[in-house]
């Protein structure tokens, strides 16, 4: 053995260094990747062209309180060629933008940044960048960094919002929209880049409307990997197909997904549940489904729309319509997921992948319910005491009382109390961490915070419960191999038919699944005992318990949650294209005097070179939702469309992805999200399939 080195020449030796330092070679190489550029920003000048022809039909409300960006149309880049000398001048000027994150990170918001910067810089190298820290926060408190060209160049292609980080704080009243106007002013900002989710959009619409008479415009740009902003225009107009980060975001589930089908495969023992993120609505796990084929992958949207047809039938007997037969429970749930469990088992496969939407408590009846009817609670609560549920009640059993004397009539004196005797009775059937999920804290914007609670936790429970039942009732059994129990009996000399007839169910097929009375080696016994194989007094031969013990499900899980990894990723290809461009596209706004527009990009379910920058009006895109008890205008949230291309094909092909047959799974391997490449890179899979046009190829 050679001497050992001193550790000093150990550290400091060349090879050490670069094998320790903080900056890798993929790093390096992600900075200095060059994302595409659309056409139009290979040109010189842009103006915005007016698109009348997509239409939406605006909200009441929007119009009363966005007077002044409402009317705005969907506005398209185009060269600039006629600008004459005096627009060239002003779309050049000098300019200070400022920009903030808000929200959840999601990948390719330094892109955004980056090309904001990069185009302004390129019409006026004087104009400067500043970015709020921590998110609205920054905006509100005047929290600020100038974004230097070193600090650009450091985080392009970079996943995370580390650059200035990013919170959900909500500019909510006069008082917070005056501060964040005196910020802007007092930086002597020209325009302002809110990159957010939906919530930090209609942020964005308000500011512009504030802003207006300051003439600092406000340009939003489609954040949040859970890809429910999407906009389409009355007429069925695509515009924006999905929101940045949701493609980097869906393709590392997809990976780490993929990575546990080859272990599963392998060592064919656990079921893998997977929660994803994706907060209300199941994109996420549409997509992940895609990319992985995992073997039961669940559709929040899907299970909102499903009928107890049994359940109907029975009630139309008794000539009643039961209305509880409609939506899905987690009684129903459970046996919806057991179906597919056993089917694997009876080829012999106890394992699997199940991939489960974050959200999906959003879609279960009785769930959905505890939860509107807590949000109101909640709400009303701070409302009427100006105080926080949360610090009045800080223990699960402070929260139950106070629900309890709502229930029994001591706050609540209306003749219909929100929360009654039934309520009050049923919530406390559930296990305590989950009611304690259900009163977790909202958000700032009155979201349910869904990523919170242990949604796979409960639901597992009540799989592993019924399983129990359907093993006590003998239908749950492993298949195995036929030639495996015929070779292996063979071996101790036993005949397999004679057995096989005895205790099998059916005989003559690949899998052989044990008889649904033989639930026990007593039950095993007396089967042997009056085939005449066994007298009672004879122990059971070894082999049989052997094949007995294997037939005998042991249903094992691991839990996974994928989130918080997955909006950390690296951008994928796509995003790192997507989102310098909409950096570039909100910098194009801005220079033609858009205010209230969200910055996107057309035809992106499209080839790179079909791509088209656009500007959306925001505030069209406002419904009126019940926010923390009240109604507030908010940007509509799109959920899983279940007529789309996407889930049809999904719909479609699931049973196969099951593989609850003798054939092999069929697990797809999307591989590491990566910055170029074709392929998964390319763009999301259910972009590509809703592209899917009749007569196109
Ligand atoms: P945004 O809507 O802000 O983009 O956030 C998305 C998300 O990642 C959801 O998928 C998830 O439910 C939520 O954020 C978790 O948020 P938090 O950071 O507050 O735990």
């Amino acid at each position: 053995m050679g001497s050992e080195l001193e550790l000093n020449y150990l550290l400091n030796h060349p090879k050490a260094d670069k094998a320790t330092s903080d900056v890798n070679l993929e790093t390096i190489e992600r900075r200095l990747f060059t994302p595409k550029k659309i056409k139009i920003f290979t040109f010189g000048y842009s103006s915005l062209k007016d698109q009348p022809q997509y239409g939406f039909s605006n909200d009441k409300e929007a119009e009363k309180v966005l007077p002044d960006i409402i009317t705005n149309p969907v506005q398209k880049l185009v060269p600039g060629k006629g600008l004459s000398e005096d627009q060239k001048q002003k779309f050049s000027k000098k300019r200070n933008i400022g920009v903030v994150f808000s929200g959840g990170p999601a990948p390719g918001g330094h892109n955004v940044i980056a090309g904001l910067f990069d185009e302004a810089k390129k019409y006026n190298s004087k104009s400067k960048l500043f970015g709020f820290l921590l998110g609205s926060d920054g905006l509100i408190e005047s929290r600020y960094k100038e974004i230097t060209q070193e600090l650009v160049d450091n985080h392009r292609n970079l996943g995370g919002f580390s650059m200035i980080q990013t919170g959900r704080a909500k500019i909510d009243s006069k008082r917070k929209m005056n501060l964040s106007l005196e910020t802007c002013m007092n930086l002597e900002l020209d325009s302002l880049v809110v990159i957010g989710g939906d919530d930090s959009n209609t942020n964005a619409a308000f500011l512009a409307q504030h802003f207006k008479d300051s003439g600092i415009m406000v340009i939003g740009v489609p954040k949040t990997i859970d890809g429910d902003i999407q906009v389409k225009t009355d007429e069925g107009d695509v515009l924006c197909a999905t929101s940045f980060g949701f493609h980097s975001a869906a393709r590392s589930f997809a990976q780490n997904i993929s990575n546990l089908a080859n272990d599963g495969m392998s060592t064919v023992k656990y079921w893998h549940i997977c929660k994803v993120m994706g907060r209300v609505a199941s994109h996420l796990t549409l997509e992940t489904a895609l990319q992985t084929h995992a073997n039961l992958s669940l559709i929040g949207e899907e299970l909102a729309d499903y009928i107890d047809y049994d359940r109907l039938e029975k009630a139309k007997e008794s000539s009643i319509v039961d209305y509880n037969a409609y939506g899905i429970t987690l009684r129903h749930l459970s046996r919806v997921i057991c179906d597919i469990i056993l089917r694997r088992a009876a080829v012999g496969k106890n394992y699997g992948i199940m991939i489960i939407p974050e959200g999906i408590l959003e879609f279960i009846n009785e769930i959905q319910v505890f939860i509107i009817k807590l949000n109101k609670i909640i709400a009303d609560y701070n409302n009427i005491h100006d105080l926080d549920f949360h610090q009045s009640f800080p223990g699960l059993n402070e929260k139950l009382d106070y629900l309890r004397q709502i229930s029994q009539g001591m706050i609540d004196k209306t003749s219909f109390p929100i929360w009654n005797l039934r309520d009050d009775e049923l919530f406390n059937q559930l296990p305590s961490f989950f009611r304690e999920g259900l009163l977790v804290e909202r958000d700032l914007h009155g979201n349910f915070q869904f990523s919170q609670v242990k949604t796979e936790k409960i639901i597992l429970n009540m799989v592993k419960e019924y399983l129990g039942v359907l093993k006590e009732q003998g239908v749950y059994k492993i298949g195995i191999k036929k030639n495996y129990y015929q070779s292996f009996m063979e071996a101790f000399n036993m005949d397999p038919d004679t057995y096989g007839a005895a205790i099998f169910k059916n005989s003559k097929s690949e899998f052989l699944l044990v008889k649904e009375s033989i639930i026990s080696k007593k039950t095993l016994k007396q089967a042997l005992v009056s085939n005449g194989l066994l007298d009672t007094e004879d122990v059971i031969p070894r082999p049989i318990i052997e094949i007995f013990n294997k037939s005998e499900p042991n249903f094992k899980t691991q839990t996974h949650f994928y989130g918080y990894d997955g909006r950390g990723s690296e951008p994928s290809h796509f995003d790192c294209n997507y989102t310098y461009n909409l950096g570039m596209t909100s910098f194009h706004l801005i220079a033609g005097n858009a205010t209230g527009q969200m910055a996107a990009i057309k035809n992106l379910e499209q080839d790179f070179d079909q791509w088209e920058p656009v500007g959306i009006p925001i505030a069209k895109l406002m419904h009126l939702e019940e926010r923390k008890g009240k109604l507030e205008l908010v940007i509509e949230k799109s959920l899983v469309d279940l007529n789309s291309n996407s889930f049809r094909v999904y719909k479609a092909l699931r049973r196969k992805w099951e593989a609850a047959d003798f054939g092999p799974d069929h697990y797809r391997r999307p591989g590491p999200v990566q910055f170029s490449g074709k392929t998964e890179e390319d763009r999301p899979i259910t972009l590509a399939l809703n592209s899917i046009k009749a007569n196109s190829r």
